[in-house]
């Protein structure tokens, strides 16, 4: 297990991100002045879709200004932020990598955030939260990271409220072997991915009732389909992953494209286990 983690640190390691952060952005404006947080979208949304996808998903999972919402495996923090600025909720973000974490502090400080949206390091097998503190719990383009979806999806109820809701946006297995390296992992060893249906059957025995299930796969093609079409903007996520970004995104195209992939998106209901 801890050679699964260490290998899935190493692959988001992003040595020096923050300084990486400061150079760019200084493009856009001196250290001292307010970013929005739409400025950051195309280096801080890591998955299929970018912004489109955290919106669709927090409008799916029903979220108000006085909820308190957990994102699993947040990344550098630019869903969370969407969310505390778009719905005024307080948002918590956890993430294994410790480089995410600092870069995700310094942008949610440079947006004037830190009041409504904190990061931890931890890991999401073992979340350092008190049972039953959270109204919504969103993972987004994390689970294919992880290989004990038991201990995953037990791990999200036990930190849920009765009656909260658990949003997921996963990249799944659909058509065969998915070419790599892909931007969350550069080999299979660090790749867990399981079908739609499959997600499912390790989701509901954790305590969870399926209110909203998508397929995504053709919107994201056709969301592939732009990119290719258009060069990427200056500000991008080879900014945080380095310059093989460009690289792990093209394989991620081609799986979705060839059908070797697909892309779901879905909202379960926190309910007790024998109902
Ligand atoms: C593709 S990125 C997605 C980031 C973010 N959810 C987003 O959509 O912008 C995957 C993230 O999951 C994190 N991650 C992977 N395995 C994890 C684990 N076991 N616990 C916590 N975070 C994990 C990685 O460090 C990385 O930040």
């Amino acid at each position: 297990m801890t050679d699964v983690l260490d290998g899935v640190r190493d692959h988001y390691r992003a040595t020096g991100l923050t300084e990486r952060l400061k150079t760019v952005l200084a493009a856009i404006g001196p250290e001292d002045r307010r970013l929005e947080p739409r400025q950051l979208e195309a280096l801080d949304q890591f998955h299929t879709r970018g912004l489109a996808a955290t919106t669709e998903l927090a409008r799916l999972a029903g979220i108000t200004a006085d909820m308190s919402v957990l994102d699993v495996g947040s990344g550098v923090g630019g869903p969370a932020r969407f969310l505390a600025a778009t719905y005024g909720c307080r948002v918590t973000g956890v993430d294994l990598s410790e480089p995410f974490v600092d870069a995700a502090r310094y942008l949610t400080e440079r947006t004037g955030q830190s009041g409504q949206v904190s990061f931890q390091t931890a890991s999401a097998l073992e979340l350092p939260f008190d049972d039953e503190g959270f109204d919504i719990v969103l993972l987004q383009h994390v689970a294919m990271n992880i290989s004990d979806r038991v201990r995953l999806y037990r791990e999200i109820r036990r930190v849920l409220k009765p009656g909260g809701r658990f949003a997921i946006f996963d990249v799944v297995l659909n058509g065969g072997e998915p070419y790599y390296p892909v931007p969350w992992a550069r080999t299979p060893a660090t790749s867990f991915l399981l079908t739609a249906a499959a997600t499912r059957e390790a989701i509901e025995p954790a305590g969870f009732r399926a209110l909203a299930w998508q397929d995504d796969s053709e919107v994201a093609k056709a969301w592939i389909a732009q990119l290719r079409a258009s060069p990427p903007p200056s500000l991008n996520l080879g900014v945080v992953m380095g310059p093989e970004f460009a690289q792990l995104s093209a394989n991620l195209g081609r799986n979705l494209m060839e059908g070797r992939l697909g892309i779901l998106t879905a909202v379960f209901e926190a309910v007790s286990i024998n109902t």
